[in-house]
């Protein structure tokens, strides 16, 4: 959240950072801004709302050298003067992060008589930084960073040098490698097609970036390598390619996702198995749609391996009570793989002798350099806010590490083959408009399921939420009578998965109580004796037969489906939620 760029080079930097800025925006886009070193002066642009405002002034600034910001805002309103970058002295920064003693160090400031312009933390980086300036920028920089308390992800300027210094602590910086130019970025989309190699900064490292070279130091100033890798981001990934939204570009790429992840998972299998056999409890974490993965992740090792799980949302798990670690494993489920609440709980457990394994769609992220090992999900780049096929991949990689840890001969992993077909049946077949109209027309959408239907329909309300705004839960079918059933009226949707025939009977006995009380029900099913039973009183969504295991990856298929409809048939934007942003680097 929040995306920084910075560029040095013998282009027109503007126009390379208001690429990149458009690239990231998906991180926050509440405000926009750039600053260029034109002629030893740092000229600044800013605007209130998305990156495209930032295009009318590119033409007015001409330097080489600049840095850019998209932002997710944390501290101050969306503004024009909170809108990054900020200038003070002759000092201009841009920050991802966020820095928790702001408020200490801005009553020094100001005790001191500095005048600031935001409401933002991060402003008191460049009035740190100015007054630290004594000839060389990087070393007021690491003055700056000592005083720090928080995350950042910094890139700074100063009139009168094409210089960008970076550094980076518990927020990602990426630094590329181009042919006259070099970048710093944080994130791989950013630079796509820009740079060949790309080098990941790790916390507590600095860097100075110029047209001509890039020195990676700590904080004495002494010079660390680190290793340059070839750059995954393909430019190609970043259209939406004939679809008018990346959502539905993106959820008609799930089958893909599967596909691929199963065959990336053969390279995972030995290190996944080190870090997780001889477990005797094994706690999945993670945040919002990763989080409802981790639940059917946990029902997949219990089921079939008989290993006592938990489930928890990462931003909880780190503050219970110092957990027993001995023969305990931590499964960090994470498609960026920055975010900072799961990065923190897989610190945190690794710190506490677990092994930590990361099931992760971000091959160079915080997660997977800090975990014994990593499933990769192979859903490629996810432009749009709400995560739709990283889901599926990541409930692909769940059901296979649970598969190898049961010792599967093979029949598992034919299964989990077989599910890219289903998904493409359910989004081929599966007619949601009317229903979607439904949602339209609700005052609320309850989301109801049992076991690992309940899984799937926390996800679906999170997914219509998000993209929607329309209020409502997921909950369990069963737990409906014990206070939900209060808010259920004629202006309510109850939306059903009942894929499951085991609990079939009872999850129908919760619609009949929906309906008793005139409360408009949908039922998405595989199972003909529900689709019998509510035929003609509930708008019934039919989805493809499948192994109720793998059921989450064809139920979420279609309720992915029903969001996007109900967001565009409310003339929502599906890719860019308001007030959210996607990689949640703040915590
Ligand atoms: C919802 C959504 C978020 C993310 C969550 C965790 O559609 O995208 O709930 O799932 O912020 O993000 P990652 O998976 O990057 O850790």
């Amino acid at each position: 959240m929040c995306g920084i760029i910075g560029y040095a080079g013998g282009g027109n930097a503007a126009a390379a950072i208001y690429k990149g800025l458009l690239n990231l925006e998906y991180r926050g886009y509440d405000s926009a801004g750039l600053a260029v070193m034109e002629n030893g002066k740092c000229r600044v642009v800013k605007s209130c709302g998305r990156v495209e405002k930032l295009n009318a002034s590119l033409q007015f600034l001409s330097g080489n050298t600049g840095i850019g910001h998209t932002r997710w805002a944390t501290h101050g309103k969306p503004s024009n003067s909170n809108a990054h970058p900020h200038t003070y002295g002759k000092v201009t920064i841009v920050h991802n992060g966020i820095i928790e003693n702001y408020a200490e160090l801005k009553s020094k400031l100001l005790a001191e008589g500095d005048v600031f312009s935001s409401d933002t933390d991060s402003e008191v980086l460049a009035h740190l930084i100015d007054k630290f300036y004594d000839g060389n920028l990087l070393s007021a920089v690491v003055k700056c960073a000592d005083m720090l308390k928080g995350s950042y992800a910094l890139l700074c300027m100063r009139e009168g040098k094409d210089e960008i210094v970076a550094a980076k602590y518990r927020s990602p910086v990426i630094l590329g490698y181009g042919e006259g130019c070099n970048y710093c970025s944080s994130d791989l989309p950013a630079l796509a097609g820009n740079c060949g190699r790309v080098c990941v900064l790790e916390d507590g490292d600095f860097a100075e970036v110029t047209a001509s070279y890039i020195r990676i130091c700590d904080r004495t100033g002494k010079e660390i390598s680190r290793e340059i890798l070839p750059n995954l981001a393909e430019p190609a990934e970043l259209s939406a390619g004939g679809f008018p939204h990346y959502m539905l570009k993106e959820l008609w790429e799930a089958p893909a996702t599967v596909k691929n992840t199963v065959k990336l998972f053969e390279s995972c299998k030995t290190s996944a198995l080190a870090a997780l056999s001889g477990a005797e409890r094994i706690i999945l974490t993670g945040c919002g749609t990763a989080y409802h993965a981790a639940l059917a992740g946990k029902r997949y090792i219990e089921e079939f391996c008989g290993i006592p799980c938990e489930a928890e949302y990462a931003g909880e798990l780190r503050y219970k009570t110092t957990p027993e670690c001995g023969k305990t494993a931590l499964i960090a489920v994470t498609q960026s793989g920055e975010t900072a609440d799961t990065v923190e709980a897989a610190r945190l457990f690794k710190s506490l002798g677990a092994k930590v394994t990361a099931v992760t769609n971000s091959p160079h992220s915080a997660i997977t350099r800090l975990s014994d090992a990593v499933v990769r999900v192979a859903a490629g780049t996810e432009v749009c806010v709400a995560a739709t096929k990283s889901y599926s991949g990541q409930i692909a990689a769940l059901y296979l590490i649970a598969a190898l840890l049961k010792g599967d001969d093979g029949e598992m992993t034919k299964k989990v083959e077989k599910a890219p077909d289903l998904i493409l049946n359910a989004l081929q077949q599966v007619d949601i408009y009317t229903l979607a109209e439904m949602c339209s027309n609700s005052r609320g959408v309850y989301f109801l399921g049992r076991d690992i239907d309940y899984a799937v329909a926390l996800e679906g309300s999170l997914k219509l939420k998000e993209v929607s705004y329309l209020p409502g839960s997921g909950y369990p079918a069963g737990e409906l009578k014990h206070g939900t059933l209060a808010l259920i009226d004629e202006k309510t949707l109850s939306v059903f998965i009942i894929t499951d025939e085991k609990l079939a009977a009872k999850s129908s006995g919760a619609v009949e109580q929906v309906l008793a009380r005139r409360g408009k029900v949908a039922v998405l099913t595989n199972i003909d004796g529900v689709r019998g039973a509510f035929e003609n009183r509930a708008e019934i969504i039919t989805l493809p037969e499948c192994d109720k295991f793998l059921s989450p990856l064809v139920s979420a298929a279609a309720l992915q489906l029903l969001a996007y409809r109900t967001a565009v048939i409310m003339g929502r934007d599906p890719d860019k939620p308001r007030n959210l942003a996607k990689s949640v680097t703040v915590e």
